[in-house]
């Protein structure tokens, strides 16, 4: 691990402007410097560099961050890549550490299966390329299904002999653990080589980094399976990886688009034809974190299906995961008996991309016409179609997409808009109820911890008139709970590593996050709620609230609400006074008065989270009575004395009368 001191260092040498002024040319506007977006086509600028924030944000198209940031993206590094690459750039000595004894163990055991993946894809390539048997039998098959020179080496091809033990055996004499090999799935547990008389395909990291293999029968007709793969190991996350990503990600930034497929042999093939934006989710159903990592370069997909799959009704099943996490699905079939490769080969590369242009559709109204067609004249069939787009639309997260599909299927089906709205509303409502029911149970658990600390308490019977609800119920209101969110997530952000309090070394995210871990599951702001529960994560790990740890953040939504909460000018919400009935304490710069800013935006969420129980406490309370269950709703009635005491005390330590409605 490169060490938290050169980290620092560089964060604090490398200057934006000079990082991105080495890639794009920048010219002075006002106090910050502007030039044309790298990362999407553009004729006026709108990328801005701060020199002054150190960061720097496209206005066009979203993208920036921090000069680690930015070498990450331009540069599609990883994140020591860029350290390593910003060191060097400002002749920066990089200090290595080793954070704990199992993590240097971990980290080594990495290393060294690493390098044994390394020696055996060197190994592969030697059988593929140097020796006659797999010239001609391995380089043989490649050459006849045209796979050319640069695209062998490129992607790593190699081939396997039918001999027992001839890798193990010179793995061992090269002086590599057996252990090693077994764990990276090169030798079976028998103690032979794995892979034999296979030609073999290197899966890769996102970082160019050797995995795993694949190795495919030459031979037709016997039992074993067509493809032999490598098993998960510490270094091979299946779930993680896709096939093609390191070779693919570039292209797919550039054309703003993923084109996913089935085959190894697919990636290949399009790629030599120079559509370079292709992965392969490798015979298995897509899974969350793939997409994720798709959606770190584009939210737009395109799903090539061979002519016959019989199975396409279930791969479309899956698309589900993919509406999920709002990316935009489209579908391509190709014509029967046709995959990727054998039609690209067929139709050569003008006409196949033409093809799957022309041929592209939006998945919702794909499946819908496949299902239609299968459905002609069966009204059973047809009723479970609608509930099966209608589940489909219900998952797609953003309202004006999902009224879109609604009125496109609406047509297609020939189904009325309105019966389709409210299959939609209904599903969702079920999906909010649930969340709904979830969330009162954690509230009603926090209730009952309060009751029980109470329990003891003397507290005098409260008379009739105190008992009248009226007093009490009180409601936040809405647009004031986002903006506290907000402010509370800005505070964290942009102070998080700032010291509260010198003396007990306890940092701003220490503060907040201890104070308002009660009410956090309750964030209206989904990304607020996100980023919350991560830095609870990160302190968790003993690790600081760093704003660099968001900046860079793989989760596009999080990177963009940081970017947004750091360089917008702290302001305060418009109706701040109207709603919180107090003058605005702080008349300073913001980062005078962090201090301050701490202490009463933690006050205002403890005083919200003591509003809404007293509010949940009083439904109690009216239900023990009409229950006729006394000793239980006199019970409720002391913690609601010590709810509305604390409250009080709250209130006033905010320096204001807080209006309840
Ligand atoms: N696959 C697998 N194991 C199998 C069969 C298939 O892992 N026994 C995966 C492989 O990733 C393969 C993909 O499913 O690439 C698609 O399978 P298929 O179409 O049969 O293979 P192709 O890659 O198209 O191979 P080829 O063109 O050489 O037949
Ligand atoms: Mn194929």
């Amino acid at each position: 691990m490169i060490s938290q001191k050169t980290v620092q260092e560089i964060i604090e040498t490398a200057k934006i402007e000079e990082v991105v002024g080495d890639f794009v040319s920048l010219k002075r506007a006002g106090v910050n410097l502007k030039g044309l977006c790298p990362f999407h086509n553009e004729k006026t600028p709108s990328f801005v560099v701060s020199p002054s924030k150190n960061l720097c944000k496209c206005f066009g198209c979203g993208k920036g961050g921090d000069p680690i940031q930015f070498i990450r993206e331009h540069e599609n590094m990883s994140y020591p890549e860029a350290l390593r690459f910003l060191a060097n750039k400002y002749g920066i000595k990089v200090e290595e550490t080793e954070t704990s004894e199992e993590q240097r163990q971990e980290r080594q055991l990495a290393d060294s299966l690493y390098i044994v993946n390394e020696f055996a894809l060197k190994h592969f390539q030697e059988q593929l390329l140097e020796t006659d048997y797999g010239k001609s039998i391995g380089l043989g098959y490649f050459k006849e299904r045209g796979f050319r020179q640069e695209i062998i080496k490129k992607f790593g091809l190699g081939f396997t002999p039918n001999t027992r033990q001839d890798f193990k055996t010179k793995a061992l004499n090269a002086g590599y653990k057996e252990e090693h090999l077994s764990k990276l799935g090169l030798v079976s547990k028998a103690g032979n080589d794995f892979f034999r008389n296979r030609v073999m395909f290197t899966i890769h990291s996102l970082t160019g980094k050797v995995v795993g293999f694949a190795g495919r029968i030459l031979v037709k007709g016997t039992k074993a399976p067509k493809y032999l793969n490598s098993p998960e190991s510490e270094i091979y996350n299946k779930s993680k990886t896709l096939y093609g990503a390191y070779f693919a990600k570039t292209a797919i930034r550039k054309n703003d688009e993923c084109i996913m497929v089935e085959g190894y042999t697919d990636v290949l093939s399009l790629h030599q034809a120079g559509i370079e934006h292709v992965v392969a989710s490798s015979g298995t159903s897509l899974t969350e974190g793939q997409i994720r990592l798709i959606k770190r370069y584009t939210p737009n997909m395109k799903f090539i299906y061979d002519g016959d799959a019989a199975g396409i009704k279930a791969a479309l099943r899956g698309l589900d995961l993919v509406l999920e996490q709002d990316m935009n699905v489209k579908v391509v079939l190709l014509p029967e008996g046709e995959d990727p490769d054998s039609y690209l080969k067929k139709v050569g590369t003008t006409v196949f991309k033409e093809y799957i242009d022309k041929e592209a559709k939006d998945f919702i109204l794909f499946k819908t016409q496949l299902l239609l067609e299968e459905a002609a004249g069966d009204p059973i069939k047809k009723a479970n179609l609608i509930k099966d787009i209608v589940e489909s639309i219900a998952k797609i997260p953003d309202p004006i997409k999902r009224s879109v599909f609604v009125k496109e299927c609406s047509t297609v089906m020939d189904v009325e808009e309105q019966i389709l709205v409210n299959e939609v509303n209904k599903i969702f409502n079920r999906n909010i109820q649930k969340k709904r029911l979830q969330k009162s149970a954690k509230i009603n658990q926090s209730l009952q911890a309060l009751a029980e600390d109470v329990q003891g308490i003397e507290v005098p019977f409260p008379t009739e008139e105190e008992f009248s609800t009226k007093t009490i119920v009180s409601k936040p209101s809405r647009s004031g709970n986002e903006f506290q969110e907000k402010d509370i997530i800005r505070l964290l952000l942009e102070f998080g590593e700032e010291l509260m309090d010198k003396e007990e070394a306890l940092t701003v995210a220490h503060y907040i996050l201890a104070n308002v871990e009660e009410v956090v599951e309750d964030f209206e702001n989904p990304v607020y709620k996100k980023i919350a529960l991560e830095c609870y994560e990160l302190l968790g790990q003993e690790k600081a609230v760093a704003r660099q740890h968001f900046i860079q953040h793989q989760d596009e939504e999080i990177k963009q609400t940081t970017l947004n909460l750091l360089s917008s000018p702290y302001e305060y919400s418009p109706n701040w006074e109207k709603i919180h009935d107090q003058p605005l304490q702080t008349q300073k710069k913001p980062e005078d008065n962090f201090i301050n800013d701490t202490l009463s935006s933690v006050n205002r969420f403890k005083l919200k989270s003591i509003i809404k129980l007293c509010a949940q406490n009083q439904e109690r309370i009216k239900e023990a009575f009409s229950e006729g269950d006394e000793i239980k709703g006199f019970q409720l009635m002391k913690v609601q004395q010590v709810l509305n005491e604390k409250r009080k005390i709250m209130a006033e330590q905010l320096g204001g009368t807080v209006v309840l409605k």
